[in-house]
C-alpha cells in the first residue's frame, strides 16, 4: 500500500505532532495537521481524507468524538486511534466505536507504518464488499445464482416454491448454462440442506458400472467385487442425489431408477433386503428429454416422473441483461480464486462482452474472465484482451452509435440514456455511471440537468 492519499492527524502536543507530520510527509502522505479536536472537524469540511489518525484523550472534543462525527457521517475515510500507553479500555472503546486500528503510545515509526496500512486495507476491503453488495441485490440473488433477466428472475421464484418440497425437480438448459448450480442452490435452500449434495455425472460412468455405482453392491455381486459398497443413494441419504446428463442413463438402468423413485425403496446388487430411500432427486441435461422420448432412446414414463417440476435454464444471448451482474460477480470471483486484482473493465470492453453470443455459455464467460485476470497487465481492459471473433467489425458496429441522416436530438438521447442506464443497474447510480463511462460527479450533474435527481 503506498502512501499517496490525504492524511488528517490529529494530536494536541505539539513536538508530538511535529515529529509524526514528518514521519509521514517522508513516507508520501499529504498531511493535514490538527491540533485540538475542534480543528479536526473544522478540516473535516474541506475534501475526506484517505486516513485519520487521531489522538483520544484530547481536551475539548475528543478523539471519540471526532470519530463518531467521521462514521456520523459516513466518510469512508479509515481512522487510526493513539492511545496513551497501558489504557487499553480506550483502546477496545474506540474499536467498538468503529475505529479500524490503535497504537499505544509510546510507538515506532514501524509500528505505526503498519497500523495505517492494516487500516487501509480493510477500509479498502470494506469498500471493495460494500461495491459488490451493491452490485448484486438480495433480489438479483438465489443462493449462488445471479440474475436479473425476466427469465431468471422467474426462475428464481420457481426454485423458492420448490426448494422445500421433496418433488423431483428436472434442469435443462445448453452446456454452460448452470444446471449444477441451480441444483446445488435448490439444495442449500432446501430443508435438507444439513445432508450431502451427491453429483452422479451418468454420462462419465461404464454403462456397466452404473447401477453398482447408484445402487450399490454386495461382496461378490459381480466379478470384481470384492468388497460390500454403499452406492449413491445411499451416500446422498437425508440430502439430494443429482444425476448429471440424465440423458446418457442406459435405458436398463433407467427402468430401475423408475422403480426406486415410485416405491421410495431399493436393492444392493447382489443382495436380498431392501433398503428405504431418503433421497430428493434432481437430474439434469443439456438435451430436451422430449426428444429423445420421441425418437426411443428415453423411456416416456421416467421422464414424467422426473418432470414433476421442470426448470429450464436459457442460454445467455437469450437474457443479456445478465450479463453485465454475472461479468462482475465472476470478475471478483476469480479474483479471489488467484489473489491478483482484477483489472477495470471499460463501458466499451463490457459492450462487447454484452453483445458476444457467448456459445459456452456462462461458463464460457467464466473462463474468459479468469484468462483475463490472470494475462492482463494494465490494470485495464482494452478491446485487444479480448478473443478476435469478439471484436469482428459485426460485433464492434453494433453497439456503436452513428449519426441519423435527419440529425437527432442531443438532450433527448441524453435523457434516455441516462435512464437506460439508471434502470439497468436497478437504480444503483455508481454502476449507472460506469455503464456510460461516466465519472461519479459527471454523472450526477447530467441526472441534475435532466432533472432525473
Ligand atoms: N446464474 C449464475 N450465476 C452465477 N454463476 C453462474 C450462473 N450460471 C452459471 N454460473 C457459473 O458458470 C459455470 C458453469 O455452470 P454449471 O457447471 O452449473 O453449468 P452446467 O449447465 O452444469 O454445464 P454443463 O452442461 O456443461 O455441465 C460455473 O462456474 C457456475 O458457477
Ligand atoms: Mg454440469
Amino acid at each position: 500500500v503506498s502512501a499517496v492519499g490525504r492524511l488528517l492527524l490529529v494530536e494536541d502536543e505539539a513536538a508530538q505532532r511535529q515529529i509524526l507530520t514528518e514521519i509521514l510527509r517522508k513516507e508520501g502522505w499529504d498531511v493535514v495537521a490538527a491540533g485540538s479536536g475542534e480543528e479536526a472537524l473544522e478540516a473535516l469540511a474541506g475534501p475526506a481524507p484517505e486516513l485519520i489518525l487521531c489522538d483520544w484523550k484530547m481536551p475539548g472534543i475528543s478523539g471519540h468524538e471526532v470519530l463518531d462525527e467521521v462514521r456520523r457521517r459516513g466518510l469512508p475515510c479509515a481512522f487510526v486511534v493513539m492511545t496513551a500507553y497501558g489504557s487499553i479500555a480506550h483502546a477496545v472503546e474506540a474499536i467498538r466505536r468503529g475505529a479500524d486500528d490503535y497504537l499505544g503510545k509510546p510507538f515506532e515509526r514501524d509500528a505505526l507504518l503498519l497500523a495505517l496500512r492494516r487500516a487501509l486495507k480493510t477500509k479498502r476491503l470494506e469498500r471493495e464488499n460494500t461495491a459488490l453488495r451493491d452490485a448484486v441485490a438480495e433480489r438479483d440473488r438465489f443462493g449462488e445464482l445471479l440474475g436479473r433477466s425476466e427469465a431468471i428472475q422467474r426462475l428464481f421464484r420457481t426454485l423458492q416454491k420448490v426448494a422445500d418440497s421433496e418433488a423431483t425437480v428436472l434442469i435443462t438448459g445448453e452446456s454452460g448454462t448452470g444446471k449444477e448450480l441451480v441444483a446445488r442452490s435448490l439444495h442449500a435452500e432446501s430443508g435438507r440442506a444439513a445432508g450431502p449434495f451427491v453429483p452422479v455425472n451418468c454420462a462419465a460412468i461404464p454403462e456397466t458400472l452404473i447401477e453398482s455405482e447408484l445402487f450399490g453392491h454386495e461382496r461378490g455381486a459381480f466379478t470384481g467385487a470384492v468388497r460390500k459398497r454403499e452406492g449413491k443413494f445411499e451416500e446422498a441419504r437425508g440430502g439430494t442425489l443429482f444425476l448429471d446428463e440424465i440423458a446418457s442413463m442406459p435405458l436398463g438402468v433407467q427402468a430401475s431408477l423408475l422403480r426406486v423413485l415410485q416405491e421410495r425403496r431399493f436393492t444392493r446388487l447382489g443382495g436380498r433386503g431392501e433398503i428405504e430411500t431418503d433421497v430428493r432427486v434432481v437430474a439434469a441435461s443439456n438435451r430436451e428429454l422430449a426428444r429423445l422420448v420421441a425418437d426411443g432412446s428415453f423411456r416416456e414414463d421416467l421422464y414424467y416422473r422426473l418432470n414433476v417440476v421442470p426448470l429450464r435454464i436459457p442460454p445467455l444471448r437469450e437474457r443479456p441483461e445478465d450479463i453485465p451482474i454475472l461479468t462482475e460477480a465472476l470478475l471478483a470471483r476469480a479474483e479471489r480464486r488467484h489473489s491478483r486484482p482484477a483489472p477495470e473493465l471499460p463501458p466499451a470492453v463490457l459492450r462487447l462482452i454484452v453483445e458476444w453470443s457467448w456459445p459456452g455459455n456462462v461458463r464460457e464467460l467464466s473462463n474468459l474472465l479468469e484468462r483475463l485476470v490472470l494475462l492482463c497487465e494494465q490494470g485495464r481492459l482494452a478491446p485487444e484482451d479480448l478473443p478476435e471473433e469478439m471484436r469482428a467489425p459485426g460485433a464492434a458496429e453494433r453497439g456503436g452509435v452513428s449519426l441519423p441522416p435527419g440529425g437527432l436530438d442531443w438532450e433527448q438521447m441524453e435523457a434516455g440514456l441516462l435512464r437506460q442506464a439508471l434502470e439497468r443497474s436497478a437504480g444503483n447510480r455508481t454502476a449507472a455511471a460506469r455503464l456510460l463511462g461516466l465519472g461519479y460527479k459527471a454523472f450526477l450533474y447530467r441526472l441534475e440537468k435532466h432533472g432525473l435527481g
